[in-house]
């Protein structure tokens, strides 16, 4: 589109003439030619393109319906609009920054092309519950598009979860070596907070759908139309309940930001431990080449630009929200302009949390775990602590003593620069007058994995059935988005199908 480039300069760019505007009609004077550029949306609101012409196909079907059309100008207006879908679709189409939005360059297109009829598209209709619509609509499909892309996600973790079921890693807090637990185990803790994540954008969904058409420019309109019909060819449940709302709520593109925004946050997270566990320092995992960059001066350099690109996204993200956030406080009742302001965030949130979904799941699926550096993590650190106190508790000691002698032999091996497994059993057992036997068993990691065998803790089987039941939960998941995935009836109409 070369007429909406941010860049043109003001003067270049000439003030709409008359005939592009579809309000112009009682201005004599030209808009300024910065009001144009700054009042324009077409640069990026014709992504809404196919959505605007599903929702005109329905609306021109009720108005037939009702009476208002005549057959010859829906079937006219059918025609031009599927005309235009076609261009649309192939990057055809020729948007003109004179004619505002996406909206306006629609329609005044077809009335270039099929003159008298497309004049009444626009009746008993405005651009305010025009937006409205085409948002929702935008919005039902992209976040059943990235429900799916999540459950895709939480896939991967399972399958890599149920390879790596068994493999001992060390777990942390403060990133201080804690307790012991397994690869497939820290991988299905992210899943959990994906399906949390899925949780919110089925929702999301669940709340949006309600169809605003009809409601006007704020207060209905005097036209005899059928707001349940035009709801039922579009795909949505019911019709909003109040019009003044409809034109003025955004809440469902602040909700589907803000589970981006918590979304993003998630990946940042497993992007962050990416980066720490594929450093020479972890040595946990090898990522794909795909995925790292080589340095231009360091040859030996693998950089692991991916990963650390998903944890520095989720700061774009959190600013869309936020920025969002900012344009609606305190806007009055009910369209304002402001409001055009909340597409290119919106967009770019969900642009940017999709991609990231898609390459996170690309990046695990293809990463090697590294055994040996696992297991010889294992020994440092004095991971088992807490199992040699729980082994004192079961010969009958307060778990605080046991606490305060395992810490003082501890302590005392970290002055001689050993490890439990240096030192054995039989030392250990001495110091703490307990029996060999059971000390033995408390320092053996796989021992002590098993012995954690309640719900939510990393025993090796229960991760083994904890990663088939996520598998389970992401195939849910991926049936509830299918279901707001189905195109709707006036969709198939505009397509070429016929009612
Ligand atoms: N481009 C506008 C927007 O996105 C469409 C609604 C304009 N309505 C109006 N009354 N100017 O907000």
């Amino acid at each position: 589109m070369s007429t909406a480039t941010p860049s043109a300069s003001p003067s270049a760019s000439a003030s709409a003439a008359p005939a592009d505007r579809l309000w112009g009609g009682g201005y004599e004077e030209a808009t300024h030619p910065l009001m144009q550029r700054m009042n324009a949306s077409v640069a990026y609101d014709q992504r809404l393109a196919v959505d605007d012409l599903i929702g005109s196909a329905a609306h021109a079907t009720m108005l037939r319906d009702q009476g208002i059309l005549t057959d010859q100008d829906h079937a006219a207006l059918l025609a031009g609009m599927r005309e235009i879908l076609s261009e649309v679709e192939a990057g055809q189409f020729s948007w003109s920054m004179a004619r505002e939005d996406v909206h306006m360059n629609i329609e005044a297109t077809l009335r270039d092309r099929i003159g008298d009829p497309a004049g009444r598209l626009h009746t008993a209709r405005s651009r305010n519950d025009q937006v409205a619509l085409d948002e929702r609509l935008w919005l039902r499909r992209k976040l059943a598009t990235i429900a799916t892309q999540l459950a895709r996600l939480i896939e991967v973790l399972a399958q890599q979860a149920a390879l790596h079921a068994d493999w001992p890693m060390p777990g942390y807090t403060h990133l201080q070596r804690a307790q012991p637990v397994t690869v497939g185990h820290h991988l299905l803790a992210h899943s959990e907070a994906l399906h949390r994540d899925a949780g919110r954008v089925l929702d999301a969904l669940r709340r949006l759908d309600v169809c605003p058409l009809g409601s006007g420019a704020l207060a209905g309109t005097t036209l005899p139309i059928d707001r349940a019909k035009t709801a039922s060819l579009l795909g949505f449940s019911g019709v909003s309940r109040n019009s003044l709302d409809a034109v003025a709520d955004r809440d469902h593109l602040v909700e589907a930001m803000a589970a981006a925004a918590l979304g993003a946050v998630h990946l940042s997270r497993i992007g962050e431990e990416l980066v720490l566990f594929t450093s020479a320092e972890f040595g946990f995992l090898r990522l794909s080449d795909a995925f790292t960059t080589g340095s231009s001066l360091m040859p030996q350099k693998k950089n692991p630009d991916m990963a650390e690109l998903l944890r520095g996204k989720a700061g774009r993200v959190i600013g869309d929200l936020v920025g969002l956030l900012v344009v609606l406080k305190g806007l009055p009742l009910a369209y304002n302009k402001d409001m055009q302001e909340d597409k290119e965030p919106l967009f770019d949130a969900l642009d940017t949390w999709s991609d990231c979904l898609v390459v996170t799941a690309d990046m695990l699926s293809a990463a090697k775990w590294q055994k040996k550096a696992l297991l010889e993590s294992l020994d440092k650190g004095f991971l088992l602590a807490t199992d040699l106190a729980d082994e004192l508790v079961r010969q009958g000691m307060p778990f605080r003593t046991a606490h305060e002698h395992v810490a003082a032999l501890v302590a005392q091996l970290v002055k001689e620069g050993k490890t439990f497994r240096k030192v054995g059993p039989a030392r250990i057992a001495a110091q703490l007058g307990v029996a060999e036997e059971g000390i033995r068993a408390a320092l053996d990691v796989r021992k002590a994995l098993k012995r954690r065998d309640l719900p939510g803790a990393p025993h090796p089987v229960r991760v083994g059935k904890e990663a088939r039941a996520a598998s389970k939960r992401a195939a849910a998941v991926v049936q509830a988005a299918q279901a707001w995935l189905q195109p709707s009836r006036a969709e198939q109409l505009l397509r070429g199908g016929s009612l």
